[in-house]
């Protein structure tokens, strides 16, 4: 069995077609062997994605799609009194999660939470400004950064976990459940400004002052992430997602430090605790670095943004890894023909190989709902 452990680690570095499907089946053989994945991945159609197997009618769910374009997450939102009060209220956050599945039956359910909750569970303050986005105490002093724990309080945790318990024990049986974390990056460059950025000057400045006091809450955050992923795949998510918004506004070396090299520790000490488990990366805005993201850090397949080109993504890597994405946001809120246009395009790009439809980026406030059925119905045939 050991060898087969050594297989999963150095596979999938292999270009070779045949060592990759040996990696494949060896770990698949391990994965029923440990009990790791419970469900039949027969079943899921975002699973069966996951393992590298194009379906002919793609997946689909949406970034954000427990969110405010809905009436009954608005409704639940004014009961619950802040977005906060929402994420850590497992009745309430275990009902916002499964609405969008009711309504539209997506093949996916997102936990509903946030990424910033990792910084709230170190011991930062945080809140959300009505019609601002989120706060925190801003932390750039080198001193104070290199004061800060790696440990996560799980107290402050356990209501989430207790949310994923309660999504489970009602989820359709062929709809796959998705957590998530930032990725240490992103949530670095909130806490170091206190808020978010249009350039993350804060948190470069920040990086290249101190770049030791950087390092360190990068690495608190690593740490921090794998507990927190650990923890929601212990009550019950499937598959895990790392959402790294801001990866496309550092140049190269800085890319290759603070997003590529976190995320690979990230995924390796996950694995190493959650042998198999599916991670699908987001660096959104890594563009043309998108495959050297994915061949460092192993990730199992890579949400898109809808800046990329197609054909380059088709060609350089959905041939390497699925791909999920990539409706521009602005397009399903113009709606109409022009939405049309962009589904049969994304499924003209990514219809032949492993695909699970989304869009770039979380659907916005304002779009109809109308503009999601009429997607859904296009690419549902
Ligand atoms: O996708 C989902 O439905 C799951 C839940 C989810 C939320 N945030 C809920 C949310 C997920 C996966 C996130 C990720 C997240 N949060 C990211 C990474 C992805 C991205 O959007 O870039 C970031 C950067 C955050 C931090 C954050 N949270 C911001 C910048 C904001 C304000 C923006 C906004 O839309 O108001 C939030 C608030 C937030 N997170 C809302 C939701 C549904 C809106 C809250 C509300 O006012 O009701």
């Amino acid at each position: 069995m050991s060898y087969v452990v050594d297989r999963v680690w150095t596979g999938r570095h292999e270009s070779n077609q045949r060592s990759s499907n040996y990696y494949n089946n060896s770990l698949r053989i391990l994965i029923m062997d440990k009990g790791v994945l419970t469900d039949s991945v027969g079943k899921k159609p975002v699973l069966r994605v996951l393992e590298g197997k194009r379906q002919s009618v793609p997946p689909v769910w949406m970034m954000r799609q427990a969110g405010r374009y809905l009436p009954e997450y608005r409704e639940m939102r004014a009961r619950a009194g802040g977005f906060l009060d929402l994420c850590f209220n497992p009745g309430l956050a275990a009902d916002v999660t499964l609405q969008p599945i009711r309504r539209f039956g997506f093949d996916a359910a997102i936990l509903f939470s946030d990424i910033l909750v990792i910084p709230l569970a170190l011991g930062r303050k945080l809140w959300f400004a009505e019609g601002e986005g989120p706060r925190l105490e801003p932390l750039a002093d080198p001193a104070a950064v290199m004061a800060l724990g790696a440990e996560p309080d799980q107290e402050v945790l356990a209501p989430i976990y207790e949310t994923v318990r309660r999504v489970k024990a009602e989820l359709p049986k062929e709809v796959t459940f998705i957590g998530f974390c930032g990725a240490p990056w992103t949530v670095a460059t909130y806490m170091v400004a206190g808020r978010g950025t249009p350039d993350q000057a804060p948190a470069k400045d920040l990086a290249a002052r101190a770049p030791e006091a950087f390092g360190h809450l990068v690495e608190c955050l690593v740490n921090a992430s794998v507990e927190y992923l650990v923890r929601q795949l212990d009550a019950g998510v499937e598959v895990v997602q790392i959402f790294d918004t801001w990866a496309g506004s550092l140049p190269p070396d800085e890319f290759e430090c603070w997003c590529v090299q976190p995320t690979k520790v990230l995924v390796a000490k996950l694995r190493a605790r959650k042998l198999g488990v599916k991670v699908i990366g987001f660096p959104r805005g890594a563009g043309r670095n998108i495959p050297h993201y994915v061949e460092e850090t192993s990730v199992d397949a890579v949400s898109l943004e809808s800046e990329i080109d197609r054909n380059f993504a088709r060609d350089a890597i959905q041939s390497r890894v699925p791909v999920q994405g990539n409706v521009d946001p602005k397009i399903l809120l113009a709606g109409g023909e022009a939405l049309d246009g962009e589904v049969d395009a994304v499924l003209e790009a990514f219809g032949n190989g492993p695909h699970i439809f989304n869009l770039s980026h979380g659907i916005l406030p304002q779009t109809p709902i109308a503009h999601v059925e009429r997607m859904l119905k296009r690419v549902r045939g």
